[in-house]
């Protein structure tokens, strides 16, 4: 069942913190010379029109990406992504939102290697088309968990694992834990970034402490949610769980979650937390 095409959420308020985490790890790499490995097991298309019929039916951007747009952001995460997603627009006006693999592609330099995996044949066709002529990016219609098995260790020996799974089936959460451990015992030093949605806090929590339970090491997670639980309107909030973060992560996305949800609020009960699960 692929039903789910992520051009009607592009930009929203969970594509912010998913894309915020992404951005910091990338950098972090991109700290060392050597080359390294980015696996994007969920690619989607790859880059999104927010004029779109699809993005203009949810208008989900409206509460992310437009918001940050509209805003002066004081944390120098925002203000570098807020500058990041202008570089993907013209003259100030914000028609386009980068998905993961333009991100990757845009922050990565010429000796990094890049394999983005996608499933939906339409966003298949869409993501090589925009990359079939970078060298580094190798773009595949196959199972983004099985890529954990293919594509891992990497010769780089250094990389980032980036895991953004829609889960329109139940089963996709088990057979996230299981990719991770198999993924693990490739390439234990990889790091490690797996989105997740909140949509009822106990089966989510729940879902977390498997995660725990299976003995993954130095995982870290951070959760936002801009809307209550209570409020109804499926998911509330969103989080990350990362595997072997650089150590600085946690305390710089404390400074920044405290802005996030400023500008990401509906209603009165925004809520975020940062938590070393090890
Ligand atoms: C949340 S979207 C990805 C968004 C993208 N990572 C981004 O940040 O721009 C999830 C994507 O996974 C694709 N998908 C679903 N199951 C898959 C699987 N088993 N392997 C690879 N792709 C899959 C869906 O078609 C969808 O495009």
């Amino acid at each position: 069942m692929l039903s789910y095409r992520h051009s009607f959420h592009a930009g929203n308020f969970a594509d912010l913190l998913k894309h915020l985490t992404q951005v910091y790890l990338l950098n972090y790499l991109n700290r060392k010379d050597k080359p390294y490995f980015y696996l994007d097991t969920h690619a989607g298309a790859g880059f999104y029109s927010l004029h779109s019929p699809e993005a203009e039916k949810t208008a989900e951007y409206r509460e992310g990406i437009a918001r940050l747009f509209a805003a002066d952001p004081k944390h120098p995460f925002l203000k570098e992504f807020k500058a990041l997603i202008s570089s993907f627009n013209t003259a100030e006006r914000l028609d386009f939102y980068p998905g993961s693999p333009a991100i990757a592609a845009k922050l990565m330099r010429p000796t990094d290697r890049l394999a983005l995996h996608e499933l939906h044949p339409k966003d298949y066709q869409l993501l090589s088309n925009t990359f079939h002529q970078d060298k580094r990016v190798r773009v595949e219609a196959s199972d983004g968990f099985a890529a954990l098995k293919a594509q891992l260790p990497p010769k780089e020996r250094r990389g980032l694992i980036f895991i953004d799974p829609s889960y329109e089936v139940k089963t996709d959460y088990n057979l996230l834990i299981k990719a991770v451990k198999n993924g693990l015992e490739r390439f234990a030093t990889g790091t490690y970034a797996i989105w997740y949605p909140v949509l009822q806090a106990q089966t989510t929590n729940a879902w977390i402490k498997r995660f725990q339970k299976a003995g993954l090491p130095n995982l870290l997670k951070i959760e936002h949610s801009p809307l209550p639980l209570t409020s109804g309107q499926g998911m509330t909030g969103s989080g990350m769980l990362i595997i072997n973060p650089p150590y600085s992560l946690a305390t710089d996305f404390k400074s920044l979650l405290p802005e996030l949800n400023a500008l990401l609020i509906q209603g009165t009960q925004g809520k975020f937390l940062l938590e070393e699960l090890i």
